[in-house]
């Protein structure tokens, strides 16, 4: 099965090419991207989705605006205002504000340099959040591995696999590995309205490896769990709070109210550079709120809703850190106490890159 690359730069270096994901299933369809406006219209209509791959969209799209002014004279604010322009694109998956955090610090440790070498710094950079992002969400695939056992049900939510991320996935980074190493699993994936992230993006990457999934309208996890046929809840996240609290697509707060209520527990997926430690408590995340028509007509074939009716579209909520039996990262699975033990992680990775860099 041929993998599907969904960021990459072009051959030349100087455009982003991005597989649409508002064409999935029925078309796989590749788009250049030369502008920043480009970019950022891919992003806020959801082309290129998923926070993992959201921050790495931004990172390479700095680097393609670095490309662009290099020789400016007024380099360096023009590389501001590309900051700023870029992160206003969404406002609830830190990783675009990380990742876009992580090339400013590129840039400015660089920024004696000559420009062309700035440039390729930052390119590095870019290639750099990348790589590590894969690295990422192998390592949390094997360490979800051992909360899945044979014949189980998993319910998913949204689309937390490789088409979000730079490759494997997250969420569903543990499902693939299991299936190819021959365990029998059973995927429920939640449709995820409106924008049917579930039906469109997860149905079809799991279905397309060969993993037994079966798609469920969002109402109806209650009755499969009601019916036992779930075992574990695997979500991704957009940002998790150093209490715990962790925002991802709405309705996620829902099924951690329903998991609780049957026992089921409830797992979010968060590579740590969707731990936000300025972010202290839910109540300090932005929920990104989408148009009206996302609702009432986008994927209908006419529109379903009385013409003027009001209607509230938040695209994420907040899943109280209660409700979370433990968050996956690439430093292994997060329990409560989760501000502790989040510390903890951030303390073992920076120990673990350390090593890696004196070894090189
Ligand atoms: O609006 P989207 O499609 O970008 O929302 C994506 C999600 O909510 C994912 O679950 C989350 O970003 C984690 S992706 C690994």
């Amino acid at each position: 099965m041929e993998e599907l690359i969904n960021i990459r730069l072009s051959e030349a270096g100087n455009s982003l090419i991005i597989l649409d994901q508002t064409r999935l299933p029925l078309e796989e369809v590749y788009i250049e991207l030369k502008s920043r406006e480009e970019l950022f219209e891919a992003i806020t209509k959801l082309r290129v989705r998923g926070a993992p791959a959201i921050g790495i969209a931004a990172a390479y799209g700095y680097y393609l605006c670095a490309l662009e002014d290099a020789e400016k004279e007024d380099f360096f604010r023009r590389m501001d205002d590309a900051e700023r322009y870029l992160g206003s694109s969404r406002p609830t998956a830190v990783n675009l504000f990380w990742a876009l955090s992580r090339m400013r610090q590129c840039l400015r440790q660089n920024a004696l340099l000559p420009r062309e070498e700035v440039v390729a710094r930052l390119r590095l950079e870019a290639e750099a959040i990348r790589r590590e992002d894969e690295e990422a969400n192998l390592r949390m695939s094997e360490a979800a591995l051992p909360l899945i056992g044979d014949g189980m049900g998993i319910l998913t939510h949204c689309n937390a696999g490789p088409l979000a991320t730079s490759r494997y996935g997250t969420a569903l980074g543990p499902m693939l590995l299991a299936h190819e190493r021959g365990m029998e699993i059973h995927v429920y994936a939640d449709e995820t309205r409106p924008l049917l992230q579930g039906a469109r993006l997860t149905a079809f990457e799991l279905h397309r490896a060969g993993v037994d999934v079966t798609l469920i309208c969002d109402n109806m996890a209650n009755q499969v769990m009601k019916e036992g046929r779930v075992q574990a809840v695997f979500i991704g996240c957009d940002r998790a709070a150093m209490n715990g609290d962790s925002a991802n697509k709405i309705g996620s707060s829902g099924l951690a109210v329903l998991a609780k209520h049957y026992g089921i527990p409830f797992y979010m997926f968060a590579p740590l550079s969707t731990v936000d430690p300025d972010t202290a408590t839910g109540k300090d995340i932005r929920i990104e709120q989408r148009a009206p028509e996302e609702v009432t007509e986008l994927f209908f074939t006419h529109r379903m809703a009385p013409e003027g009716v009001k209607v509230y579209n938040p695209a994420f909520d907040v899943v109280d850190h209660e409700l979370i039996t433990g968050i996956v990262t690439e430093e292994g699975v997060v329990y409560p106490p989760f501000g502790e033990n989040f510390r903890a992680a951030f303390e073992r990775k920076r120990s673990r890159r350390e090593t890696k860099d004196a070894e090189v």
